[in-house]
């Protein structure tokens, strides 16, 4: 703690204040509602910038850019994610993960009207000019993945990358660990594979193999080949869901 906030301190009361302006970076992490600079009632910050710092660049990174969690900032993934998958996921969460629901009706902090600043804000970082003639594989699954045709599909497209097994490789971490698959969704993984993770320099489904893109149905393979590598009793002796005491 440097001088400037020791002497701001000692002239403030009362701890009610400081605790304002000083919301802890843990409550912010973790999807808090945090403070306006300004003091602005929580409800009443409809910013689109700091709403998206306070709430989710803790795991997005900056700017969407990816951090612990999946780059939003990213052409392909707002190419294949809906307004509606954004809002939803954003407002009720992803049950399992770390992924947590920030609308009020949901338990969390924010406003409806906060969730729409947020979705509008993450949809301006789109670049749709970047698709005309390119064929997108759908967000969700349209046809179910079969796991054995999948580790076919991961041997070719996934482990020069990640390793015979998954179990990581010279150019990318382990895929197939318990505890990463445990708290992971199905849909997540999916995403990965279509959308990629550019800040961290994972292609997307067109870069796996230089040329050769995955059909709708590889990708639906592969992605099945590792849910099926997914403990049956994740995680122990790690909580099986975050919200979990041990
Ligand atoms: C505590 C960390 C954390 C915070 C804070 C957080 N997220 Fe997430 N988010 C995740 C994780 C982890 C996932 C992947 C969940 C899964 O496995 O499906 C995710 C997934 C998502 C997805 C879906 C990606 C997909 O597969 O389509 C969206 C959209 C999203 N988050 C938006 C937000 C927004 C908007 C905020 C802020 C209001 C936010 N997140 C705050 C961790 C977080
Ligand atoms: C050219 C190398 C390369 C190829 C090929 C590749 N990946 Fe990746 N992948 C990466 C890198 C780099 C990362 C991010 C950093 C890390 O996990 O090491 C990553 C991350 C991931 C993640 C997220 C891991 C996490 O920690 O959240 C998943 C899931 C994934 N890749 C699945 C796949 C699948 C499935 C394939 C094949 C269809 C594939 N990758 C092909 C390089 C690659």
């Amino acid at each position: 703690m440097n001088s400037r906030y020791f002497t701001i301190g000692f002239w403030l009361t009362s701890a009610a204040v400081v605790a304002a302006l000083f919301p802890s970076g843990c409550s912010r992490t973790l999807g808090g509602p945090g403070k306006a600079p300004e003091a602005l009632p929580p409800e009443e910050v409809l910013d689109f910038n700091t709403l998206f710092n306070q709430n989710c660049a803790g795991c997005h990174g900056a700017e969407g850019k990816g951090a612990a969690a999946i780059t939003l900032h990213n052409p392909v993934y707002l190419a294949i994610a809906s307004d509606d998958v954004i809002r939803q996921v954003a407002s009720r969460g992803v049950p399992g993960t770390p992924m947590t629901a920030f609308a009020k009706s949901a338990g969390g902090q924010l406003t409806n009207r906060q969730i729409d600043v947020i979705v509008g804000g993450i949809r301006s970082w789109a670049r749709p000019d970047q698709f005309t003639g390119v064929s997108l594989p759908p967000y969700k699954a349209d046809t179910p993945g079969n796991p054995h045709s999948g580790a076919a599909v991961y041997v070719k497209f996934c482990a020069s990358c990640h390793g015979a097994n998954g179990e990581g490789g010279p150019k990318a971490s382990a895929i197939v660990a318990g505890s990463y698959l445990a708290l992971v969704s199905d849909q997540n993984l999916r995403t990965i594979v279509i959308a990629g993770w550019p800040s961290i320099n994972a292609p997307d489904w067109r870069g796996d193999v230089p040329d050769n893109p995955l059909s709708p149905q590889q990708i639906s393979d592969v992605v099945a080949w590792l849910v099926a590598q997914r403990p049956q009793f994740p995680g122990q002796p790690y909580p099986s869901r975050p919200d979990e005491k041990l």
